[in-house]
């Protein structure tokens, strides 16, 4: 299943349901893990990132039972950790290894952290510097840059950490690391980034305030077991809307999805280039919003600027929105994206060399691009690069192209969204 072949799609009509939100996934299973006692976590997303964290759990001595969608975690307390017999992989996700680095810097012993081929290229300096400057002891390789990461962890002080980026990696990293302190710990973010930690650790009992960009974390406190129902990941979902937007005559529901507004600047960017999205059915599911989105292709778009605080709300959404670019008509250009250089793969990049294999004009900057839309594609063979979100890009930009589109490392989409093809193969049959 390594090469898939796509053709322009004739149809693409009916409802689906996203798989479960990812980052709400590795986080319930962090926090169960950390709390005293039984946890559960429903709809929690089977895939091989989140399969990552709930290994690398185990492997700190919690018991995980999986039964399918459900999780049954018995969770040992904020210090009930104990030393791993081996290294631990984290796979592809960078969410593991860094939400991880900040729990193993507030434990007492050794631990070593590492991944595959992309993940051993990400910066780990930004979670190392403000961790050592708590008082843990850590190395990588290449001037503690980049995994494998050895950790000593233990006796950790607070600090006041401005961070220069804006990542709820880092963030929640550092909140993490804050239960382990004796002391209230103040991160300021230089522009909100995801917030589904300091939304979930306070119910799980941590003692979190959030006053703007500045969060608090007291630490030396227990949590407490919850039980967790994970939305579905707007992010999994953002491929089909964009899809029903650029397919002629396209008409789908998306069913509950996620809708926690530091994820969806994607909808905001849309709505700007002239697509006209549907919501109803609005409701609360563990603390986040969710909705059911409606979308009809195909939309007449029109190229936009995008830049400044909305990045990061739609950090995840940027190769998808390439490809609506792409079909838009005039120019669209993205500043201030630098971090896209340092996701799975460096999607500024790769997006670039792949759009342009079906006849896009492209320009690469060091924070961004600029897009000439065209109004059609043709079919190309096009590369994954190992990167989930920009297999599921092309698969979309293959649909609205003419002619046969074949992605080699298709697999990668199992990295967040295991039946990704079949999903685009029900709803365009
Ligand atoms: C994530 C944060 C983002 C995002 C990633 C998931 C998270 O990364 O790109 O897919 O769950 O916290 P950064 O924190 O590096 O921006």
């Amino acid at each position: 299943m390594d090469r898939i072949e796509l053709n322009r799609a004739k149809v693409f009509k009916g409802e689906f349901s996203p798989p479960p939100d990812k980052s709400i996934s590795h986080r319930s299973v962090i926090f169960s893990s950390l709390a005293k006692g039984t946890s559960t976590v429903r709809n929690f997303l089977r895939a091989e990132d989140t399969f990552s964290t709930m290994n690398a759990f185990r492997s700190l001595g919690i018991e995980i039972i999986d039964e399918g969608a459900t999780l049954t975690i018995h969770g040992k307390g904020v210090r009930g950790l104990s030393e791993p017999g081996d290294v631990i992989d984290c796979g592809n996700s960078g969410t593991t290894i860094r939400l991880l680095s900040g729990v193993l810097a507030g434990n007492p012993f050794f631990s070593v952290l590492t991944g595959d081929r992309s993940l051993r290229t990400r910066p780990m300096g930004r979670v190392i510097r403000p961790l050592s400057l708590m008082g843990a002891h850590i190395i990588a390789r290449d001037d503690s840059r980049y995994p494998p990461l050895a950790i000593k962890g233990g006796n950790l002080s607070p600090i006041t950490y401005v961070m220069p980026v804006a990542s709820a990696q880092v963030k929640s990293a550092l909140l993490l690391a804050g239960l382990y302190t004796e002391g209230d710990m103040e991160i300021v973010e230089p522009v909100r980034s995801r917030d589904h930690s300091e939304k979930m650790l306070p119910a799980f009992g941590a003692d979190i305030t959030v006053d703007g960009l500045r969060i608090t974390v007291r630490g030396g406190r227990e949590l407490r077991a919850l039980d967790t129902l994970v939305p579905g990941d707007f992010s999994s979902a953002a491929f089909f809307i964009v899809a029903a937007l650029l397919i002629p005559g396209a008409e789908i529901t998306a069913k509950n999805v996620g809708l926690n507004p530091t994820r969806t600047g994607l909808l905001e960017v849309l709505k700007n280039m002239g697509a006209s999205i549907g919501i109803g059915n609005v409701r609360d599911v563990s603390g986040e919003p969710v909705a059911d989105l409606f979308c009809k292709g195909r939309a007449d778009l029109k190229g936009v600027s995008i830049s400044g605080e909305i990045v990061p709300s739609l950090i995840d959404e940027f190769p998808i929105l390439c490809v609506a670019a792409a079909l838009a008509e005039g120019t669209t250009v993205i500043r201030g994206a630098e971090e896209l250089r340092v996701k799975e793969s460096d999607r500024i990049k790769t997006m670039t060399a792949e759009l342009r294999k079906m006849g896009v004009a492209i320009e690469e900057y060091p924070d961004g691009l600029s897009i000439r839309g065209t109004g059609k594609l043709h079919g190309a063979e096009v590369e994954s690069h190992g990167d989930h979100r920009i297999a599921m890009s092309m698969a979309v930009a293959a649909l609205a192209a003419g002619g046969r589109t074949v992605i080699n490392g298709a697999s990668a989409v199992d990295i967040s969204f295991p039946g990704f093809f079949d999903l685009i193969g029900r709803l365009s049959s």
